[in-house]
């Protein structure tokens, strides 16, 4: 059965807006898919916090047996404090200073995904300092375009992330001389939102050619660490409210040649959070502008920077005025004092009055933990159903 917000619209009325609405019986749904999907396989799931860390989120998460993947030391101090094993965390990112690497090998966290030359060496050092051995992966630069937006696109030797094939004689000619390093698996994560599973069978072939790489020198990995990436269904959040796991996990099963006794590991944000939550927001105004409409919200960038940023769609709705037949256009729009603070452009909607409650879907992921004080903005609460 298609998913539907109506049910929750009579509640929602009684809060004040804006605020983040989050549905987590939609987020168990889907991680029981996720966990359906690899069951009986060697694959497991980290979730990527950065897409959302609010408690209720990752204790659902955590619930579910998911590990985690963070992108900085706070990242990693929030996993820990959830209740997440430091055994099921990894640490990636081009830039961790010396604070988060040391907490990092306080905590004993799984891997740090290494993602140069440079940082392997700083690592070795603050490890040899604490007499303690890192588990590292190398995250490597595939060179494989995930055909997304470019500032979502990460595995192009253009891009500033992992360690490109060209430096890889250099690599193994360092790593046997840091001997406070156990080298555990390699890892890559190619861009976000990929809804063409084409491009995951290219990366497939691109482990697979590195993993001969590494066969070749004698190295065992432990574990091919794969990213995230899936993408989401941001037209369609009632009929696609749970993406294809099944499809997406087949193409690893298909392409990715998994050496004996050797784990995958998937690290999913958006595909896991994106759907179970949506911003609610009210009509202040409606304005009449010379070609188009205007609805004025409540909401604005400072809330969810997705459409400013990446010139994304999130699907909108008028909740008060459900079931009524698209009436007009309207140019949807934030109260901040830049163009850029605008959720969509000639948008269809029914006859939209001031004090219309309006959603604006799909946005668990990347909305609220991008959220600014811009403006000096107060933060919009969340308000969990299950
Ligand atoms: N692993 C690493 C190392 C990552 O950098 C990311 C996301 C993920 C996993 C999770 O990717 P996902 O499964 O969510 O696609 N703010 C942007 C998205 C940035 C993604 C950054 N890295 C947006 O709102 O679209």
């Amino acid at each position: 059965m298609a998913y539907s917000m109506k049910d929750q619209v009579v509640n929602l009325k009684k809060q004040a807006t804006p605020f983040y609405h989050y549905d987590l019986a939609l987020l168990d749904n889907t991680l029981d898919a996720i966990n359906r999907a690899v069951e009986n396989t060697c694959f497991k799931v980290h979730y990527a916090i950065k897409a959302n860390a609010n408690d209720e989120i990752l204790e659902r998460i955590r619930l579910k047996g998911l590990g985690i993947d963070c992108v900085s030391g706070n990242e990693v101090k929030k996993a820990i404090q959830s209740g997440f094993s430091p055994k099921n965390i990894a640490f990636a990112g081009v830039g961790k200073t010396d604070d988060e690497i040391n907490y990092g090998l306080d905590q004993e966290i799984f891997t740090f995904n290494v993602e140069s030359i440079a940082e392997l060496h700083v690592i070795n050092e603050l490890a040899q300092v604490k007499g303690k051995i890192a588990g590292i992966a190398i995250r490597l630069n595939p060179n494989v375009n995930a055909k997304t937006h470019h500032y979502i696109t990460t595995g192009l030797e253009e891009n500033k992330f992992g360690i490109n094939a060209w430096e890889l004689p250099e690599l193994f000619d360092v790593l046997p001389r840091l001997t406070n390093l156990n080298l555990k698996g390699i890892h890559f994560h190619i861009g976000s939102q990929i809804n063409d599973l084409t491009v995951f069978k290219s990366l497939c072939n691109r482990v697979n050619d590195f993993q001969t790489q590494f066969k070749e020198r004698g190295i065992i990995l432990d574990h091919v660490n794969v990213g995230g990436g899936l993408g989401v269904n941001y037209s369609a959040p009632n009929e696609a409210s749970i993406p294809n796991f099944e499809s997406f996990f087949q193409v690893f099963k298909d392409f990715l040649k998994v050496q004996p006794n050797q784990e995958v590991h998937f690290e999913l944000g958006r595909s896991v959070v994106a759907q179970c939550g949506s911003l609610i927001s009210r009509v202040l105004y409606i304005k009449e502008g010379i070609k188009t409409n205007f609805a004025i919200l409540d909401a604005g960038m400072t809330e969810l920077i997705r459409p400013a940023l990446y010139q994304s769609f999130h699907k909108i709705e008028n909740l008060s005025q459900l079931g009524e037949a698209n009436a007009k256009k309207y140019d949807v729009v934030g109260p901040i004092c830049e163009s850029s603070d605008c959720f969509g452009k000639a948008i269809d909607l029914p006859e939209t009055k001031r004090g219309d409650l309006i959603a604006i879907r799909s946005a668990g992921a990347y909305g609220e933990v991008m959220s600014s004080f811009y403006n000096l903005r107060e933060k919009a609460k969340a308000y969990y159903v299950s």
